[in-house]
């Protein structure tokens, strides 16, 4: 991949401004308006439900469906033309429609009786301008003909130099958590459910995929079709256009990549099936018919995203040994725990992600065997320790407070490994068959809806807590939902295979091992990180110096383990190493790998000064989000 160096493109800056904390701005809980309720446990002024991320009204007038007819201009980094919305008035009486937008020139609005009047605020601040349509009384469809900007929070377009075929350019969609509204204006808010069709128009030798039905065997016309018949939250609407093909990997699923990387892609992840496969037989039918993957370029912000029907996924995790495949597991899971049943807010992001996270663990165990459950709930362990170390104790918490902040800027490990560990904590008590039961029942009973944290205690407060109260009880779950840190006796994951990592580690840092003699070669992956991750701050040039020649750690292959090894050595400014974290930083601009170097680097004066010159040249070719998060570090 390092010879796909993506150069220059473009990059745009957000500067998040304090949002308005005025409830009346903000969007009901549209299921639960009896539960909207100052919750008792967290702060007394948030109010449960409301979505403080969006200006819309579902409330007063719901948008069930999107109807959209876009055109892809790469010249002018633009999508134009039309989105019909169709709505139902909650309200008879409301006579104005509010939508979110970001950066979006609308041009008309109107309906079959003619033209409709409408205002736009101006952007002040991370939740873009309000537009408010003037409704007639009758009617309930809105015809909105709008432009989006080439800096689009949400739309990343690529240079055809920036892609690994050279010859054609790359448009993607990231829309979660509130970047929907920069390429569609709509109700942005995780709590309004809508069907979407789509006609997208591109140039001729491209073709577009969305998180739709896609028909790997459409004609390369330039005009494609979508439809998505179930109803989904705006974050999850997808667009992406390329030179892309398609390869089976099994009976409902496939992947799409440029032709580059399609063959390694499709091998990878040839386990997917079965991955599927199991999760359906532990947790319900899969409920979205296909399950297909889309390879970005090295630049997608994430490492993957599970849009319905088609995850995005990065290149980054295709090591050539499937030892990275867990965020397959992880996007899969989402099928379930985010697409089916939905955070209500992005407070309750942990209902998505934690509940993600523990299935992810549990669908590797089934595909890949204990073992290597072991090793990846003890480095995901891991992570949150590191978090918990790192972060404020407000945003410990699960159930955060989001008022005025960017979700963008509160992302860690707290929703993932905090929310799993939670989960884990249940199914212990209560034994794994009954805490399946449990959770199948719950995806089936909340499928399709959009849930907050508290309608969730409350389910399993007249569920499991009362089943099985002599080993659970309330005050342990809002523990863990509403303090910060691990909770005493959390369970702690522990693995086989990481003790003798662990006999080598000290071993060779007293002295009594040298590395050529770490018996090393049946190590997996996982140990390596764990290996690494495990050193001490300082290691002496030797050290460095003895493991690299080896193990050629600088040259590793692996994304994760070169990343662990840079971070290594930009703490210790291994020199060696360093022309290696240049190429790392201006070829992959997944966040979670370049975050913590930049982090790093930002800590001395050289350092800052390598990470300038790499951002420097590494930002064009970044998308909006890893420009945002990286940039504070090279000022
Ligand atoms: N849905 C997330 C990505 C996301 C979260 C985007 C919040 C915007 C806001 C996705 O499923 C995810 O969790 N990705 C992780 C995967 C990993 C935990 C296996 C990533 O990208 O690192
Ligand atoms: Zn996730």
């Amino acid at each position: 991949m390092s010879k796909h160096s993506f150069s220059l493109l473009f990059a745009s800056i957000f500067l998040l401004s304090a949002c308005s904390n005025d409830s009346s701005n903000s969007t009901n809980a549209l299921d639960a308006t009896s539960e909207i309720e100052t919750s008792v446990l967290s702060d007394r002024s948030i109010k449960v439900g409301i979505d403080y991320h969006s200006q819309s009204n579902p409330e007063q007038v719901l948008v069930t469906h999107v109807s959209l007819d876009l055109t892809v201009d790469f010249e002018s980094k633009t999508l134009s033309g039309t989105a019909e919305l169709e709505y139902n008035k909650q309200n008879p009486s409301a006579d104005t429609l509010i939508l979110d937008t970001k950066e979006l020139t609308i041009n008309r609005i109107s309906n079959d009786q003619g033209e409709l009047s409408f205002t736009l605020d101006n952007d002040g601040s991370i939740l873009g301008s309000a537009l408010r349509i003037s409704l007639p009384e009758t009617g309930n469809k809105v015809l909105i003909n709008y432009t989006t900007s080439p800096q689009a929070s949400g739309v990343q377009w690529l240079t055809p130099a920036q892609t690994a075929g050279g010859e054609h350019p790359f448009l993607f969609t990231q829309a979660q958590a509130t970047h929907a509204r920069s390429f569609i204006p709509l109700q942005d808010s995780p709590q309004v459910r809508v069907t979407y069709d789509a006609t997208i128009r591109t140039p001729k030798d491209l073709i577009a995929v969305m998180s739709a039905s896609n028909d790997p065997n459409a004609e390369r016309d330039g005009v494609y079709e979508f439809n998505m018949p179930q109803a989904i939250p705006s974050y999850l609407i997808a667009l992406a256009v390329g030179d892309l093909q398609f390869k089976a990997m099994g009976e409902r699923t496939g992947v799409y990549a440029e032709s580059y990387i399609l063959d390694a892609a499709a091998a990878e992840f040839a386990d997917t099936e079965s991955m599927l496969i199991a999760t359906e037989e532990r947790y319900g039918p899969y409920s979205w018919d296909r399950y297909d993957l889309l390879i970005l370029p090295p630049s997608f912000p994430f490492g993957g995203m599970e849009n319905p029907r088609l995850s995005f996924i990065t290149p980054t995790v295709i090591a050539g040994d499937k030892s990275l495949v867990s965020l397959i597991a992880h996007e899969l899971a989402h099928s379930w725990s985010g697409n089916t049943v939905t955070n209500a807010t992005w407070r309750d992001l942990w209902l998505n992600e934690g509940f993600t996270t523990y299935l992810t663990y549990r669908i590797m165990e089934i595909v890949y065997g204990t073992d290597r459950y072991n090793m990846e709930a003890v480095l995901g362990y891991q992570d949150l320790e590191a978090d918990i170390e790192r972060l404020d104790s407000s945003d410990q918490i699960l159930a955060i407070d989001l008022r005025g902040r960017d979700p963008d800027d509160v992302f860690s490990n707290i929703p993932y490994e905090k929310g799993a560990l939670f989960l884990r904590e249940i199914e212990h008590a209560v034994g794994r068959d009954n805490f399946d039961r449990f959770l199948t029942e719950y995806f089936k009973k909340y499928a399709f809806k959009s849930i907050t944290t508290d309608q969730f205690i409350t389910h399993l407060s007249s569920t499991l807590l009362v089943e099985h109260s002599d080993k659970l009880n309330i005050e342990r779950v809002n523990q863990w939902i509403f303090e910060a840190g691990i909770p005493e006796n959390a369970p702690m994951p522990e693995s086989d295979a990481f003790s003798l990592v662990d006999t080598a580690r000290s071993n060779f840092l007293d002295g009594s091992l040298v590395a050529s003699d770490i018996e090393t070669n049946n190590w997996t992956v996982h140990q390596w990180l764990y290996f690494l991750n495990n050193m001490p701050e300082k290691l002496s040039v030797e050290n460095l110096t003895s493991l690299d020649e080896s193990f050629s750690l600088t040259t590793s292959k692996n994304n994760e383990i070169a990343h662990s090894w840079l971070l290594i050595s930009v703490r210790n400014w291994y020199e060696p190493a360093l022309p290696r974290l240049y190429e790392y930083l201006t070829t992959i601009g997944r966040n979670k790998l370049v975050k913590p170097l930049y982090r790093e680097l930002s800590l001395t004066e050289k350092g800052k000064e390598l990470g300038r010159k790499a951002f420097a040249q590494a930002k064009p070719g970044y998308h909006p989000l890893t420009v945002k998060a990286n940039e504070g570090f090279v000022e």
